[in-house]
Parts: C-alpha cells; sequence; structure tokens
C-alpha cells in the first residue's frame, strides 16, 4: 500500500472512530456570555471541539444571568440532550435544576467555574486551581517589592462567582505575613474591560490621582487592559509607577507586558471542553466515571517570557 492510501486508511479509521463515539450526540452548552476575551476562546474552542469531535452543539449563551442559565438548562433537560456542559456565572442556587439534569440521566460538566452544590450532582468539573491561581499572583507581588511598602488596588471578578472569591482568598494568602503589602481598595469589575476602567478611575481619585497606588491586582486580564487606560489617562505609567497582575493569559495583556504597561499573568487555558469531551466519551464508552475534578494548569507569565512571541502565538486563536 502506497504511503497516501495508508495515510487515506488511517484518516478513515480516525473519522470512523469519532463518529463510533458522536454518534449523533446532543450537547447542549450553556455560557455565561461575552464578558471578557478568555470567555470568547472558551465558546470558540467548544465549538471547534464540538464539531471536530462530531457533536451537534446547542449553544445558549446567558448574558450573564444565572435565570437564563437555569432557563437553559430545562430546555436541554426538555429536548433530551445528550450531556449538558455550563460554565456557571455564580456558584449558588444550582441544586435543583441540577438535581432535574440527574433525575433525566443527563450528565452535566462544569466548565471553568465550581458551584456550591453536591458533587453527586454533576459528572465532573474541568477548571483551574482558582486559590492557587490568586495565591500565585500574590506572591510573584510579594516578591517583586520585596521590603517597599505597597498599597494595592484589587479589581474583582463578577460578585458570588468562584473565580472572583477564590482568586480573593489566594491572592490574601499569597501576601500574607507580608506586613508591607495592603489592600487598600477592592471592588468589582465583574470581570469587564470597561467597568475595569471605570473602577480604576474611582481608585486613581481615592488614591492620590493614583500617586499612592503601588500595584494594581486583577481577577482577570481584560479588567487589567481597561484600567491600564486609566493609569494612562491619569498620566502615570502602567507597568513601572503601578505595576500590573492578573489572571488570564489573554493576547491583549502579552502586548501590553511586551509594551511594559502590564508585569505578570497567570495563565488559565480556554480548552476546557477538549477535557470535558474526553471525560463524557470515556463515560459513555464503558460507564467510565471521571474524578469529580480535571484540573488544568496555572502557568505564571512575567515580562521575562517572551511577552511580544506569546502575543503572536495567541492572537488568532479565537480570544
Ligand atoms: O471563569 C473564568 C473567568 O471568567 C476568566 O478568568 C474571566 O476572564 C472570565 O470572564
Amino acid at each position: 500500500m502506497t504511503v497516501s492510501k495508508l495515510m487515506t486508511t488511517a484518516a478513515a479509521l480516525a473519522i470512523s472512530a469519532t463518529a463510533a463515539f458522536a454518534d449523533g450526540k446532543v450537547i447542549g452548552f450553556s455560557q455565561i456570555g461575552s464578558e471578557s476575551g478568555w470567555r470568547a476562546a472558551e465558546t470558540t474552542l467548544t465549538k471547534s471541539q464540538a464539531e471536530e469531535r462530531g457533536y451537534q452543539l446547542q449553544f445558549s449563551d446567558a448574558q450573564q444571568k444565572q435565570e437564563n442559565q437555569i432557563a437553559a438548562l430545562r430546555s436541554f433537560i426538555a429536548q433530551g440532550v445528550d450531556a449538558i456542559l455550563i460554565a456557571p456565572v455564580v456558584a449558588t442556587g444550582w441544586d435543583g435544576v441540577l438535581q432535574e439534569a440527574k433525575e433525566a440521566e443527563i450528565p452535566v460538566v462544569l466548565l471553568d467555574r465550581m458551584v456550591d452544590s453536591d458533587n453527586s450532582l454533576y459528572l465532573t468539573a474541568v477548571g483551574s486551581n482558582l486559590v492557587h491561581e490568586g495565591e500565585v499572583a500574590g506572591k510573584w507581588l510579594a516578591d517583586t517589592v520585596g521590603d517597599k511598602d505597597c498599597r494595592i488596588v484589587e479589581l474583582q471578578g463578577t460578585t458570588g462567582s468562584s473565580p472572583a472569591i477564590d482568586r480573593k482568598k489566594g491572592f490574601e494568602q499569597g501576601i500574607a505575613g507580608h506586613d508591607n503589602l495592603k489592600i487598600v481598595q477592592s471592588q468589582t469589575g465583574d470581570f469587564t474591560r470597561s467597568l475595569g476602567k471605570e473602577v480604576m478611575e474611582s481608585f486613581i481619585q481615592a488614591e492620590n490621582g493614583g500617586k499612592d497606588i503601588c500595584a494594581l491586582y486583577a481577577h482577570n486580564d481584560d479588567m487589567a487592559v481597561g484600567a491600564i487606560q486609566a493609569i494612562k489617562e491619569a498620566g502615570l505609567k502602567p507597568g513601572t509607577d503601578i505595576l500590573v497582575v492578573s489572571i488570564d493569559g489573554v493576547p491583549d495583556i502579552f502586548k501590553a507586558m511586551a509594551d511594559g504597561e502590564a508585569n505578570a499573568t497567570v495563565e488559565l487555558t480556554p480548552n476546557m471542553a477538549g477535557p470535558a469531551f474526553d471525560a463524557l466519551e470515556a463515560y459513555w464508552k464503558d460507564g467510565t466515571e471521571p474524578a469529580k475534578f480535571l484540573q488544568t494548569e496555572s502557568k505564571l507569565f512575567t515580562q521575562a517570557d517572551d511577552p511580544a512571541g506569546q502575543y503572536e502565538a495567541r492572537k488568532g486563536l479565537g480570544y
């Protein structure tokens, strides 16, 4: 057999293996919305993963509202989808609808955010260690400022969401024991660029035109990018006058790092769907129960990690 025929046969086998898994399966995906570049990339990757694996994806955009997500889940259950993926906007209030999915024998996989429901109500959760991400950011800042006094302003994520709760907690753990580091302002920017800018403007006003601020910690890169704009408009240099550390690893933060306007980010992979589909496929094949939490990696990037190259590598990936 020629090499090209071999490759054709291998490709055909791969396609039929995928088709055997897909088997006309329908997946309901309840996405939070499009608040950030990271969220956009997660949506893009989930759609492409579903297409590559031969699933029909029913996509529902909740526009940041839990009631829309609950309605979407109820509609998926009524349709009898084969599985549900959900990125839950907040952590509380899911017991009822998850119980309904369980009674309908529809496996549910949580993506990137956690819920406070009993873990018997979902098959598995794919996500990062959100406390650890905050802790990495806090430790980086403590190491970077050393003994210097440092007044920190914090832009929190969506109130009541697991990343806002855990990234705050983790950061506080990261700076614990460094009495020279103090969080002096902390408010939600709802994970959006526009609110990040607006809230940073109010922090700057409250902190002597920004001159009393040593560092910004933002729970995501989009809020940091908005805040960088506010810092520049106040006549200060982001990355120098005010250190900037955030979480996600979106292309725009790498661009800001390459320009010296941001200092560090902790990467969150947007490919949550890959491990989710792998877990579902094993479950459908022979009932394999995945671990209740499938953890993705969290890596720190600083200005020393070729931010221009990171920007180039990521800019076409759907962020
Ligand atoms: O849940 C993950 C967080 O949600 C991302 O860090 C943020 O950008 C998104 O909106």
